[in-house]
């Protein structure tokens, strides 16, 4: 069984197969795992069967891993994890049913984003045979590069608010979240600032991080400049071009840089229909 990356047409994505995740990553593989991370942004394993504690096994193998702030939500052995799910035991949510309705970047509200995510799927729904709540991945680096020069030189410099409390009542008003945050939770993501291009940390590429998840807008500009620039920013970003669209089938992994990718959730299924994954985050460093 050897190691295999195969990429995706497109600037995003690759497959990797002929390895097993059960089982720990050889310190070589460890190295080609990375570095097609670091070059593809998009990996996804196929056929996985894995324990709780070889999620937390395989993600740590890329660094830290964060304790998610919808504490709420957290394996109950294993707090690295989120649960990630429709699902309802005695009327209570066992996950979080809405892990990213809107395009976003992971944990991009907090002073130090996540370097990347990995997501672990165990109950995916399906309908006449068609796989439903499909995840899209954009590669913000490639978008940025396609941005005319003018664009690119105006946006040099500019920093952005992001807020997850605003941004989820946002949700909660528009009827797309149950609950709001509560004020422990709101107290620990306060606005922080970030560039809206950043730089990749191991790659030196530029992307495009205000997202329409978590930024709520551009310091120093007039607000309908600001959202003048974000919505441009935002649809340029999703274009199908810059986009990978994931069909998900029980066993997948899919781990991704949050550094150049925004993804997005597709909520197409309802119960009884049953969604069931776990997330993992890894940690990352305050963006430049
Ligand atoms: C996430 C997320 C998307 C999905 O877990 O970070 O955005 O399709 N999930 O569940
Ligand atoms: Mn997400």
């Amino acid at each position: 069984m050897a190691l295999d990356i195969s990429p995706f047409d497109g600037p995003i994505g690759a497959e990797v197969s002929g390895i097993d995740l059960a089982r720990p990553v050889a310190a070589a593989d460890q190295k080609v795992l990375e570095d097609a991370w670091n070059a593809h942004a998009v990996l996804v394993f196929r056929g996985q069967t894995l324990e709780p504690a070889d999620l937390v096994r395989f993600s740590r193998g890329f660094g830290a891993l964060e304790i998610h702030v919808l504490d709420q939500y957290l394996h109950a052995d294993h707090p690295e994890i989120l649960v990630v799910s429709n699902i309802q035991e005695n009327g209570e949510p066992i996950g979080i049913y809405d892990a990213g309705r809107y395009w976003h970047s992971d944990l991009s509200y907090l002073a130090e984003p996540s370097r990347g995510s990995v997501l672990y799927a165990i109950e995916i729904p399906e309908e006449g045979g068609e796989t439903l709540g499909n995840t899209l991945w954009a590669h913000a680096g490639a978008a940025y590069e396609a941005l005319d020069d003018g664009l690119k030189a105006r946006l040099d410099g500019l920093e952005a608010a992001f807020d997850l409390g605003k941004r989820f009542q946002k949700l909660v008003d528009d009827g797309d979240a149950d609950a709001a945050m509560t004020d422990e939770q709101i107290k620990k993501t306060p606005e922080v600032v970030h560039p809206v291009i950043r730089t990749h940390p191991v790659t030196g590429r530029k992307s495009i991080f205000v997202n329409i998840g978590h930024t709520t807008h551009i310091l120093g500009l007039p607000a309908d400049e600001s959202q003048a620039i974000l919505e441009e920013l935002w649809a340029h970003c999703i274009r199908p071009e810059f986009v990978y669209r994931h069909k998900w089938r029980e066993g997948d992994v899919v781990m991704w840089d949050n550094v150049p990718t925004q993804h997005l959730a597709i909520c197409d299924y309802a119960l009884p229909q049953r969604r069931l994954l776990h997330r993992t985050t890894l940690s990352g460093d305050r963006p430049y």
